[in-house]
C-alpha cells in the first residue's frame, strides 16, 4: 500500500526523498509527493502515476543546505488518485504524510469545516494537518499542538509531519501502520515505512511501536509513548539486503502475504464497521433500486471469492445469485435483465476477460459493480460503483490476500444487503459484525501450526492427485486450495463438494489419492464428516482440517474453536495457503513466479 519516507539534514534532501520512494515502488501505489522545508521556505511537489512523472516535476528543483524532507508514494482508499489527493497534504504553514486510515475523519472534517477550513481533497488524511493547526493556535508548543492532534485520531497511521513554526523538526507518529526512523554518525535522521530505503544510509533502525509519537531533529529523537510517557529509542542492526528487505525476511512474497492477511484484512474491515450496520461510504444506495437478482462474474481465484458470495447473499442478503466463470459469459449469448446487478470481481481490474464482461453488461444497461484491489484499474474506471478490497499489492501469482479481503468484503455486503432488504434482524446483523471484527485474530498465522503443516508437507510430495472437499462455502474454499497447490506445486489438485465424491471421483480412491477434507464444525458438520468417512473406508489418505478431532484422518490440522462457520472459513483458508507453499517449497519450485502463469492475464 502506501510508503513514506522521511528525512532530516544537510544532504541532497530531494534525491533522498526521490531515491527513498523508488524503494518503495514494489508496494504499488498511483501517484506520489515531496514537501521539503528549507530556510524557513517550503517546496512541495505531486504527480500522478509512477516516480518518472514525479521525478520530471522536480528537474530543475534543487535542495542545497539542511531542511526537513518527507514524501510519500499513494495507493487510493479515500479519493481517486489525482494530484490534489495525492500526499503531501497542506494547511497553511504544514504539510502531512500519512499511511492507514483515520476512521472518525468524517467527524473531523464536518467540525473543521464548521470553523472554516477549506480541504482540497477528498482524502482521510488532510484532516490531520488542519486539526494540527487548529491545536497550534491554542497550544504553547509545536510539539503539544502535535500531540493533541494524535490524541484526537482513531484508526490506523503512520504520519510525518512539518511545519514552519518548527522548520528544523520533523515530527512523527506511529499506530497500527509501520514506521521505522535511523540515523548515522553525521546525525542525520531517515524515516520510511519499510526498511529499504534506509539500506545504505543507516547501520541502526529504531523501529516504532503502535502508540509511538514524538519529533526529530539535528541532535535529538524523542520517542514518547501512548501515555505520553518519554521513552528510549532501541536501536537494532539493519539487513543490508534490498530483496529480503522488501520481503521482510520471508522465503517469498506468497509467504508474507499470507502473514500480511491479519493486517490488510483490518484495513479492509476499517471504517466500514458500526456496531449495527455496514458501512460503504463509496456505495450509493440507489445502486440497489429495483434489483432481484444479482450476478457474479470472475475468473481464476477472485471466481472462487465469488463463488463464496453466491452462499452468503442467498443466506443473509435473501437475494436470488448467479455465479458466472467470465471466459464462458462472454459467448455464450446470455440473458441479461435490467433488475439485475452485475458484480465483477478481480484483484487487478484489468482481467481481459472479467473486463469484457463488464462492457456487455453495461451494453445491455445493467447496474454494475466491481470489486477490485486496484484504484483506477480499467474495470474500476468503467464499473458505476467500486469497493476496494484495500489488500496492498500482491506480488505472488498466487493470490492469497486478495481473495482473503474480496471474501470479507464479500461477507459485509451481504449484510449491507441484508440490511436495505429487511432479509436479517438487527440482532443478527450487529452479532455478525462482532464476528466480522475477529477475522484478523483468526488469520494470525501462528509458529504453532506453520511448523506443523511444515512437518506434514512432506507427506503430501507424490500420490496421483489430490481431492480438497468441502460443503457450502467451504466447496470453494475446497476449490481454491486445489487451485493454489497445482499452481505452484504442479501437482494434480482438484476441488469438489464433499457429497459429490460418491457420484464418480471416489472410484479414484486409494492410499496414493490424497484427500484434504474442510470439516468445519458449524456447517453441515456430520454429512461432512460421512463423505469424509466413505473416502477412508476405500483406503484414501486423508488429512482433516477442523476444529474437532477425527480419529479416522491420516493426517489431522487442528484449528482453533471458532463461533462461526465463517471464522472457520478463514482459519481453514490459512492451512490450506501454508500446506500449497510448503509443498511446493520442498519441491523446489519459485513460489512467487510459477511456470505458466502470469498475476494478470490481460490477453484471452
Ligand atoms: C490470473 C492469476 C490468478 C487470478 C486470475 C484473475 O490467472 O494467475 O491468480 O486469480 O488471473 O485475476 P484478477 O486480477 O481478475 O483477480
Amino acid at each position: 500500500m502506501c510508503g513514506i519516507v522521511g528525512y532530516l539534514g544537510e544532504k541532497n534532501t530531494k534525491k533522498i526523498l526521490l531515491d527513498g520512494l523508488k524503494e518503495l515502488e514494489y508496494r504499488g501505489y498511483d501517484s506520489a509527493g515531496i514537501a521539503v522545508l528549507e530556510n524557513g521556505n517550503f517546496s512541495y511537489y505531486k504527480a500522478v502515476g509512477k516516480l518518472v512523472n514525479l521525478e520530471d516535476k522536480t528537474k530543475d528543483y534543487e535542495t542545497k543546505g539542511f531542511a526537513a524532507g518527507i514524501g510519500h508514494t499513494r495507493w487510493a482508499t479515500h479519493g481517486k488518485p489525482t494530484e490534489l489527493n495525492a500526499h503531501p497534504h497542506l494547511g497553511e504553514s504544514s504539510y502531512v504524510v500519512h499511511n492507514g486510515i483515520i476512521e472518525n475523519y468524517a467527524n473531523l472534517k464536518k467540525e473543521l469545516i464548521a470553523d472554516g477550513v477549506t480541504f482540497l481533497s477528498q482524502t482521510d488524511t488532510e484532516v490531520i494537518v488542519h486539526q494540527f493547526e487548529k491545536n497550534l493556535k491554542s497550544c504553547a508548543t509545536a510539539f503539544e499542538a502535535f500531540g493533541k492532534t494524535i490524541s484526537e485520531l482513531d484508526g490506523a497511521y503512520a504520519v510525518l509531519l512539518v511545519t514552519k513554526s518548527e522548520a528544523d523538526t520533523i515530527f512523527f507518529a506511529k499506530h497500527g501502520s509501520p514506521m521505522l526512523v535511523g540515523t548515522n554518525k553525521e546525525g542525520e535522521k531517515y524515516f520510511a515505512s519499510s526498511d529499504t530505503p534506509l539500506i545504505g544510509h543507516c547501520q541502526d533502525v529504531n523501529y516504532f511501536e503502535d502508540g509511538d509519537f514524538g519529533y526529530v531533529t539535528a541532535n535529538d529523537i524523542a520517542i514518547f509513548n501512548n501515555d505520553g510517557v518519554k521513552k528510549e529509542a532501541v536501536f537494532s542492526a539493519l539487513s543490508q539486503n534490498k530483496l529480503s528487505a522488501q520481503k521482510d525476511g520471508y522465503r517469498f512474497f506468497m509467504e508474507k502475504e499470507i502473514y500480511e492477511q491479519s493486517d490488510v484484512i483490518s484495513d479492509t474491515l476499517m471504517g466500514r464497521l458500526s456496531d449495527e450496520k455496514i458501512i460503504f461510504d463509496e456505495l450509493d444506495k440507489s445502486l440497489f433500486d429495483g434489483i432481484n437478482e444479482i450476478k457474479l462474474c470472475a475468473c481464476g481465484t477472485s471466481y472462487h471469492a465469488a463463488m463464496s458470495a453466491s452462499y452468503l447473499f442467498e443466506r443473509y442478503s435473501k437475494i436470488r445469485t448467479s455465479l458466472e466463470i467470465a471466459s464462458e459469459f462472454r459467448y455464450r449469448s446470455p440473458i441479461m435483465s435490467k433488475d439485475t446487478l452485475f458484480v465483477v470481481i478481480s484483484q487487478s481490474g484489468e482481467t481481459a476477460d472479467t473486463l469484457e464482461t463488464l462492457k456487455m453488461a453495461k451494453k445491455a444497461g445493467l447496474k454494475t459493480l466491481v470489486i477490485c484491489n486496484v484504484d483506477n484499474s480499467s474495470m474500476v474506471r468503467l464499473a458505476d460503483a467500486c469497493i476496494l478490497t484495500r489488500a496492498g499489492i500482491e506480488k505472488g501469482v498466487a493470490s492469497t490476500k486478495a481473495f482473503a479481503t474480496q471474501v470479507t468484503v464479500f461477507w459485509m455486503l451481504s449484510l449491507f444487503v441484508a440490511k436495505l432488504r429487511n432479509s436479517l434482524d438487527t440482532n443478527e446483523i450487529a452479532r455478525q459484525i462482532s464476528l466480522l471484527r475477529e477475522i484478523p485474530t483468526h488469520v494470525k498465522v501462528t509458529d504453532e501450526m506453520h511448523e506443523r503443516i511444515k512437518r506434514l508437507s512432506k507427506r503430501y510430495l507424490h500420490g496421483h492427485g489430490f481431492f480438497f472437499i468441502g460443503r457450502d462455502v467451504f466447496f470453494p474454499l475446497a476449490l481454491e486450495g486445489a487451485l493454489k497447490l497445482k499452481e505452484i506445486s504442479y501437482l494434480h489438485a482438484e476441488g469438489y463438494p464433499s457429497g459429490e465424491m460418491k457420484h464418480g471421483p471416489i472410484a479414484l480412491a486409494d492410499p496414493e489419492l490424497f484427500t484434504i477434507a474442510l470439516l468445519p464444525e458449524h456447517l453441515h458438520y456430520e454429512k461432512s464428516k460421512s463423505n469424509v468417512e466413505e473416502l477412508s473406508a476405500r483406503d484414501s489418505t486423508i488429512c482433516v482440517i477442523s476444529a474437532i478431532e477425527f480419529d479416522k484422518a491420516d493426517d489431522f490440522v487442528q484449528i482453533s474453536t471458532c463461533q462461526d462457520y465463517m471464522l472457520e472459513f478463514f482459519e481453514m483458508m490459512i492451512v490450506v495457503q501454508l500446506l500449497s507453499l510448503e509443498i511446493s517449497i520442498r519441491l523446489g519450485n519459485d513460489v512467487d513466479m510459477p511456470r505458466n502463469l502470469a498475476k494478470s492475464v490481460t490477453v484471452e
